[in-house]
């Protein structure tokens, strides 16, 4: 057991420097003119993460007639997730949060219950912060709103880093262009988590489309 725990703490030491470093990518990243990659063994960049160490990306891409500032709030409205969203069922959010997306704030942390990646018999969760919010105010001048969330492997990263930017690009006649992607770094259980690739990226499109239908409707 202590060579485990001095284990982590190098690991831990190891890698708290690429997360630090990797703080400031998210102002380079060029999310109006981001779309899904054709090649599927092309990543994108994340906001906290970058590019270094990406190993694959789930991503939707889709056009929802609805503004973009109508789709941004959906997506961060965690609270009625389980109206519309058929893969993640559940939210669970802290004590403090009432309202959503009112509420949300960057480092909230959330509990994720998915359904469909392990059959039908299990849900899968997963713990999540929040990680980047532009908001239909601060983004006023620009023509894309950015909400995003990193998985938490309750140890710094090792196991397992991830990151899900949802990206939503005004195309000037009452439509957002969504993207929605993930990617997935090297870690110590990255290889489990890409044996669910597929099912990911399943998934992945069906809340998409999810999320159209819902908004679509509203
Ligand atoms: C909830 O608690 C967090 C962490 O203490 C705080 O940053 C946030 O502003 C609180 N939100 C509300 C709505 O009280
Ligand atoms: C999965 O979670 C949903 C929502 O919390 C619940 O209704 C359902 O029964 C769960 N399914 C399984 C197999 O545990
Ligand atoms: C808005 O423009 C996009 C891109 O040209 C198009 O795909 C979409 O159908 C248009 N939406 C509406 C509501 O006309």
């Amino acid at each position: 057991m202590p060579g485990l725990i001095s284990y982590l703490l190098i690991a831990l030491i190891t890698i708290m420097p690429l997360v630090a470093s990797a703080a400031l990518p998210s102002r380079h990243i060029d999310y109006s003119s981001l779309h899904c990659p054709e090649d599927p063994l092309a990543t994108l960049a994340t906001p906290t993460y970058g590019t270094e160490g990406a190993i694959f990306t789930v991503c939707t891409e889709l056009v929802i007639a609805a503004a973009p500032a109508a789709v941004y709030a959906a997506v961060l409205d965690f609270r009625s997730y389980a109206r519309w969203n058929t893969f993640v069922v559940d939210v669970a959010l802290p004590n403090n949060i009432s309202s959503t997306p009112d509420d949300v704030y960057v480092g909230m942390p959330m509990r994720f219950t998915s359904r469909g990646l392990l059959g039908d018999l299990f849900n899968a969760t997963s713990t999540e912060v929040v990680s980047l919010l532009e908001s239909p105010g601060a983004a006023a001048t620009s023509s894309s709103l950015v909400g995003a969330w990193r998985y938490n492997d309750g140890v710094g990263g090792i196991g397992s880093r991830a990151e899900h930017p949802n990206v939503f690009v005004d195309l000037g006649n009452r439509s957002t262009r969504y993207v929605s992607y993930e990617t997935y770094y090297a870690g110590l259980t990255t290889g489990t988590i890409a044996l669910l690739r597929e099912q990911l990226q399943d998934q992945w499109d069906v809340q998409a489309r999810d999320l159209k239908s819902y908004v679509e409707s509203l």
